[in-house]
């Protein structure tokens, strides 16, 4: 158990469980970036609800949500932090763990300010339906982050976040890896997207993606992905001079990426002048960490069709 508030020890607990061989590339930091992601993207700001405050996806309204199958194994990675620092609430926990993550990898620096509250039931938890589907174009891309409040240049860094980790069949019903290196922070995303020779694949489960087959590649070796809405990042007029540029650049695409991660992760939160959360969505208010959960990966039951979100 650590003194409250010593985060630096949570940091370095976080850093120590990022290393899994034998799950998916090896790395937990993938899953922990998308965690982060998804519990903060659900911000409306014309409500003022939503995001990172509250660890929602605790609640089956929010953790079931087919949008975020799979982040079980990413929270279940997390418990025996939680265990060991019970003072951290879980919506700190898991936007940290984005955080270190990427720093872990080989990304920015990201601003990380503590405090979040997390719900003390599920009332507030936010509706399904307000995290992106992979199968759409550049106008939804558009719905959902210009909701949140961001413009198209921070959409264009934030989708950089796909220099990580991969689809999986069982959870989005895509497949594969976007670059050859998922556990490394880069700008290969950019790159890739421009240089190959993207063409359309049907899966057996009915979902299109883009991929790229190597001809001088192994038979048996994984070929690279591209989401539907990934390719609209290169098609749109103006999403796609951000993605030349943070090909071309990758310390503007890191300075960028930790910019839009940081405002993402601050989205919904109000804090005083001392930087003191003050959101009262906790009814207990303070600096309230809820109860453990679980220490195993459990999540929805597996639906029977692709694991797309509905929106
Ligand atoms: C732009 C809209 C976005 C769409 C449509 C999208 C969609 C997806 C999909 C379908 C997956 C595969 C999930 C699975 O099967 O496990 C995925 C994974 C991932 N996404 Fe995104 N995403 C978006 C934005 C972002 C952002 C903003 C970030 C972070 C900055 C991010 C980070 C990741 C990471 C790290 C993974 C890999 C997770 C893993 O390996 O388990 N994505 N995304």
């Amino acid at each position: 158990m650590s003194k409250p508030g010593d985060f630096d020890a949570v940091r370095k607990d976080i850093a120590a469980q990022l290393h899994r061989p034998g799950y998916d590339d090896g790395s937990a930091g993938p899953v922990f970036v998308r965690l982060a992601w998804h519990s903060s993207g659900t911000y409306d700001a014309e409500s003022d609800t939503g995001g990172s405050n509250g660890a929602g996806m605790r609640y089956e309204a929010e953790g079931g949500d087919p949008a975020n199958a799979g982040l079980q194994h990413g929270r279940a990675f997390l418990e025996p932090i939680k265990e060991k620092h019970p003072w951290i609430t879980y919506s700190d926990l898991w936007t940290l763990a984005g955080v270190v993550a990427i720093k872990e990898l080989g990304g920015p620096d990201i601003p990380w300010k503590g405090g979040r509250t997390d719900l003390v039931d599920d009332s507030k938890v936010p509706p399904r339906g307000r995290l992106p589907d992979g199968a759409q174009g550049a106008d939804h891309l558009r719905f959902i982050f210009y909701r949140m409040g961001f413009n198209d240049q921070e959409i264009v860094a934030l989708a950089g976040g796909h220099n990580l980790g991969r689809c999986h069949g069982d959870r989005s019903g895509f497949e594969g890896p976007w670059v050859t290196n998922p556990t490394r922070f880069s700008n290969s995303f950019f790159k890739l997207l421009l240089q190959l020779d993207w063409q359309p694949r049907k899966l057996a489960n009915g979902m299109s993606q883009f991929v790229y087959v190597d001809p001088d590649a192994a038979e048996d070796e994984e070929p690279l992905m591209m989401l539907p809405t990934d390719m609209a990042l290169k098609t749109d007029e103006a999403f796609a001079p951000w993605v030349k540029k943070y090909a071309e650049d990758k310390d503007l695409f890191f300075d960028h990426f930790s910019k839009a991660f940081a405002k993402l992760i601050e989205l919904g939160i109000q804090r005083d002048e001392k930087g003191v959360v003050i959101n009262t969505d906790n009814k207990l208010g303070g600096y309230v960490s809820a109860p453990k959960k679980s220490n195993v990966a459990t999540g929805p039951p597996k639906p029977k069709g692709p694991l797309r979100p509905r929106l």
